[in-house]
């Protein structure tokens, strides 16, 4: 292989060309012509180049994500302060991962879009995925998060219907504004998402110039066994953007990818992106004096009794080798914990948590955690064993590789008593199919419409009402009946917009003509 012959000149110099190769490693001989009878065909079983070649091309796409299927992302470290504020971090957490000031972690983090598939435009008005995968010297975590610091639901029971409802219709695949707003309406606690949704705020800039959030309520464990409720945030130092509908519809009309470019190209020329982490602490427990559920995630702890503090800041300075080893097949889930960290009661990260690693085996395959985009950086010491494209290394099976159970007497693997997970106080009560008691859907929705820029208020309301003015009557009035709880000017104004936009949209349809060339004009077929 690679005889003299391969030789070709480039821009005048003689570059040497590895010969191309079967996957089996034999030489490929003829890569443009398939193996004929004569010149004319017809073709050849035997064709094994062939044949391989097509088939393997057949199967070059895995599943797409189920959500979350267009995203970017990258590499680089998270480095630790060693404190939360101004205390020791080890107060909180015995997470090696923030001990030990100036430590740094690898990591990759993947930015997505929700609703879209794999290749629809970045500038979709959707919450933004922020999922880090950390390759700890515990093994790995993940934190698994959005932009938007809460989430539509909170009852892991209603993400399939949350999501069928913002997806395109099953029938014709046509996507419709009123299929979400059917569903919101009859879900209030989605009322503070959507607040910030159509605002600009659901359109960020570029994935650089985004926050990102753990959103779910997670534990902090001391080594004292001591746990407290935690909540995460990333803060990017490039500041915020965010674009009004008119802004993404411009650079949609160029281009769908312009943020996985803007990432791409930002480390490419060495601007790596940067966020600081910051954390909220809450005394573990039912907290009757706040007037929201800590566990709800669809409410934001208030800065001023919760206040963010700093722990840490993560830079990517490395992009993907390859775009389907690194990030396609890049796995995350919320059940991916260090030891100094467990689960609250949230129940949308409780039911989320069994979502991530089922869907996974699904899409990626049994054995998605060998790839070495998902594999911690730590010794993988298990009985879990085979299953399809199983690629473990013998070598790794410890000194009696004849032992493949635990507990044994002969040798294995041996748990480790000493790393018991600290016992999570559970409520006294019946096992029940029940609402949380302090819903509270307008509070915060309210706040949060309020705490907007005026140009912010404006573009909501013009997103509200354009996308509200096309659905039916029922659902336009149960939605500003919500929007009047939350606030009262809110409310109006959305009203206000519907009416305006519906006669703007009625004046139009009645001199409406269809975009696009007659085709007594079209030029297809006339080599132009
Ligand atoms: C991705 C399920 C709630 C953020 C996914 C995926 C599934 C899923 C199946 C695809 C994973 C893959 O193919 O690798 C669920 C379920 C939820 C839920 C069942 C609730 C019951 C949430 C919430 C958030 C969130 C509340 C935000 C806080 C993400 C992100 C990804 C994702 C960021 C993309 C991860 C990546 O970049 O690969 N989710 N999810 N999900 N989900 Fe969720």
């Amino acid at each position: 292989m690679g005889k003299g012959k391969n030789n070709e000149k480039q821009n005048g110099q003689e570059v040497k060309r590895e010969t191309l190769t079967t996957r089996q490693g034999h030489p490929v001989v003829d890569n443009q012509n398939i193996r004929t009878i004569g010149d004319r065909g017809p073709a050849t079983l035997e064709n094994y180049h062939y044949i391989e070649k097509i088939s393997h091309f057949d199967r070059e796409e895995i599943p797409e994500r189920v959500v979350h299927a267009r995203g970017s992302g990258a590499f680089g470290y998270f480095e630790t302060y060693g404190k939360a504020g101004d205390e020791p971090v080890e107060n909180y957490t015995r997470a090696k991962v923030f001990s030990g000031a100036g430590k740094r972690t690898p990591v990759l983090a993947r930015f997505s879009t929700v609703a879209g598939a794999k290749d629809s435009p970045e500038t979709a008005r959707d919450p933004r995925g922020f999922a880090v995968k950390m390759y700890t010297e515990d093994g790995n975590w993940d934190l698994v998060g959005n932009n938007l610091k809460i989430f539509f639901v909170r009852d892991a029971m209603k993400f399939p219907d949350m999501i069928h409802a913002f997806k395109a219709d099953p029938v014709s695949n046509v996507p419709h504004p009123q299929r979400m707003f059917d569903f919101v309406s009859r879900s209030p606690e989605s009322i503070h998402m959507i607040t910030f949704l159509f605002s600009p705020w659901g359109i960020p800039a570029t994935y650089r110039h985004m926050q990102g959030s753990g959103v779910n309520t997670y534990k902090w464990v001391n080594d004292k066994g001591e746990a407290v409720l935690v909540k995460y945030h990333w803060e990017p130092k490039q500041g915020i953007r965010n674009l009004t509908q008119e802004d993404a519809n411009a650079i949609q009309a160029k281009n769908v990818g312009h943020a996985t470019q803007d990432l791409h190209e930002a480390i490419e020329r060495g601007d790596y992106p940067e966020w600081e982490m910051f954390v909220q602490i809450m005394e573990d427990g039912y907290h009757p004096e706040l007037d929201f559920d800590p566990l709800d995630d669809t409410k934001l702890w208030p800065e001023d009794k919760f206040p963010w503090l700093p722990v840490g800041r993560m830079v990517l300075d490395r992009n993907p080798e390859d775009f389907h080893t690194d990030i396609e097949q890049a796995a995350f889930g919320t059940g991916v914990l260090v030891d100094g960290m467990d689960f609250s009661d949230d129940k949308m990260l409780q039911g989320r948590t069994f979502s991530y690693s089922d869907t996974q085996r699904y899409r990626v395959g049994t054995n998605y955690l060998q790839l070495p985009v998902n594999a911690p950086k730590t010794a993988v010491r298990t009985n879990q064993q085979r299953g399809q494209m199983d690629h473990r290394d013998p070598r790794e099976s410890g000194e009696n590789p004849h032992i493949n159970y635990e507990p044994s007497m002969l040798g294995g693997f041996k748990e480790n008593g000493a790393e018991r997970p600290p016992h999570r106080p559970t409520y006294n009560a019946a096992a029940m199919s029940a609402p949380i008691d302090r819903p509270n859907n307008y509070g915060q929705a309210g706040e949060t419409f309020r705490s907007f820029e005026e140009w912010e208020r404006e573009e909501l309301i013009k997103n509200l009402s354009d996308a509200l003015a096309v659905c039916d009557p029922s659902i336009q009035d149960a939605m500003v009946e919500h929007f009047t709880k939350a606030d009262e000017n809110y409310g109006r104004l959305v009203k206000e917009g519907i009416g305006q936009k519906m006669k703007e949209l009625k004046e139009m349809s009645a001199e409406q003509t269809i975009p696009g060339r007659e085709s007594g004009q079209s030029k297809f077929g006339q080599g132009t």
